[in-house]
């Protein structure tokens, strides 16, 4: 059958109906109509026919054995005990969050300091969950929070440091993995724009108790929608399970749903403290959870993006290598973001930060109306927004205010090609 369909899918493909995205891999750049978006999907048919064949051939349409395999390769292939897929990387924050409060009996109130530049909901599952956000300033030079104003905000109240390195690119992970120690705290990694960077030759998330990954189409690799909770601790890994699937205590996951006993081997039982009753583990619930999960398809994409990892990363590497260089070049008045010498950055984005906020207005319209997509620094200061202005008073924070004025980023997308940046290099000699 899945032949039958690949044969179909290929077939399909020779006449360019499939791909309709923004972006696939193989696609050319047409020098006189293309955008270069700043990101968009690394797909090939084996995406396409891996989501075709888990909904003909699978057994489940919900989260099952394609689900469950994504999350053993995932784990594999960036170094996790275990590792749960959620619906977006939104979900995957708050299931992150929500585990880590219930399986380290945090209380409400207690605090988590973070970066009031970043994606909104790394920080509303924060609030939602009762904690208290902390917020430090960023710095100019790598745009992440800056580490050296966090130790003042440290209180017996303090739980952990979240780090979220916007682009993907690390803050100094010695200097804060030493903190967390010092004053007995965790550090908990929102890596849904860092996935595969690496901090001294180790991943970032090898540094973390748990860590969040997003798989929207703008990713490093994406399932249409989709993320994930990982850690090296499988027993949180259980809780978060809990969590994202309805607050049950079962963790049966793909064939093992399956088994008459369940994977715990007494699946009816006498499950409930202080009952005699004979229950079945799938109606015992010991979180107040949500219904967070994937469609099976997801996973079959996911297997098949994995694939597509080191190659990505790879490219994406040299995009902003190349983006940096032609930038340098050509633009006078802003500065390119540069690694950390011990940091092995799997880029995100290509950041720029302007001299003045008149450059930043001028260069991003001539970018835009040349069909080079801009993107601000995300939100800038979340602080400023409606939402989040009761958290804490922005004014407190002047460089990540400074953000939205001066800041921008392009795309370091793994689809750009020689004729991408002949394009981008045409366009900046025209810049006076
Ligand atoms: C750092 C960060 N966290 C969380 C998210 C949310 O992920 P999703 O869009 O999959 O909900 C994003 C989205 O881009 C992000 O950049």
């Amino acid at each position: 059958m899945k032949d039958k369909i690949a044969e179909l899918i290929h077939e399909v493909a020779k006449t360019n109906q499939v791909f309709r995205f923004v972006y696939n891999k193989d696609k050319k750049f047409d020098t006189n109509k293309d955008w270069v978006y700043y990101s968009g999907p690394y797909w090939d048919n084996e995406e396409v026919i891996g989501m075709f064949g888990a909904v003909l051939t699978g057994k489940w349409l919900s989260a099952g054995e394609h689900i469950h395999k994504f999350e053993s390769e995932f784990s594999k292939k960036f170094n996790h005990a275990d590792s749960l897929m959620v619906n977006s990387g939104s979900s995957a924050n708050l299931v992150m969050f929500t585990a880590l409060k219930s399986y380290l009996k945090w209380s409400d109130g207690d605090e988590l300091i973070v970066s009031p530049v970043g994606f909104p909901t790394t920080i509303a599952p924060i609030y939602q969950n009762r904690l208290v956000p902390v917020f430090i300033d960023i710095n100019l030079k790598d745009l992440n929070f800056d580490i050296e104003k966090i130790e003042e905000k440290i209180n017996a109240r303090t739980k952990g440091i979240v780090v979220s390195p916007v682009l993907g690119n690390s803050p100094d992970m010695d200097y804060l993995v030493a903190l967390c120690k010092k004053h007995q705290i965790q550090l908990i990694m929102d890596n849904c724009d860092s996935l595969g960077s690496r901090w001294d030759n180790k991943l970032l998330t090898d540094y973390s108790i748990a860590s969040s990954c997003s798989f929207y189409p703008a990713h490093h690799i994406t399932t249409g929608e989709g993320g994930m909770v990982s850690s090296k601790d499988e027993n949180y890994l259980k809780i978060a399970r809990r969590v994202a699937w309805w607050g049950r205590d079962c963790y049966c996951v793909g064939a093992a749903n399956l088994l008459p006993c369940g994977t715990c081997g007494n699946r009816f039982d006498k499950w409930m403290e202080g009952s005699d009753a004979i229950i079945d583990h799938k109606y015992y619930f010991t979180e107040m959870g949500y219904n967070l999960k994937p469609l099976d398809l997801q996973g079959a994409i996911g297997l098949a993006q994995l694939q597509k990892y080191d190659e990505i990363h790879e490219k994406r590497r040299r995009s902003k290598e190349k983006m940096d260089s032609l930038f340098e070049k050509y633009i006078h008045g802003i500065r390119t973001v540069k690694e950390h010498p011990k940091a092995h950055t799997s880029w995100f984005g290509t950041p720029f930060v302007c001299e003045t906020k008149e450059l930043k207005r001028k260069l991003v319209q001539f970018l835009e109306d040349n069909r080079i997509q801009t993107r601000n620094y995300f939100a800038g200061n979340i602080l400023q927004h409606p939402a989040y202005k009761m958290l804490d008073d922005y004014k407190k924070y002047p460089n990540s205010n400074r953000v939205l004025e001066e800041v921008f980023f392009l795309g370091a997308a793994p689809h750009y090609t020689n004729d991408t940046f002949d394009y981008i290099e045409s366009v900046l000699k025209k810049w006076k």
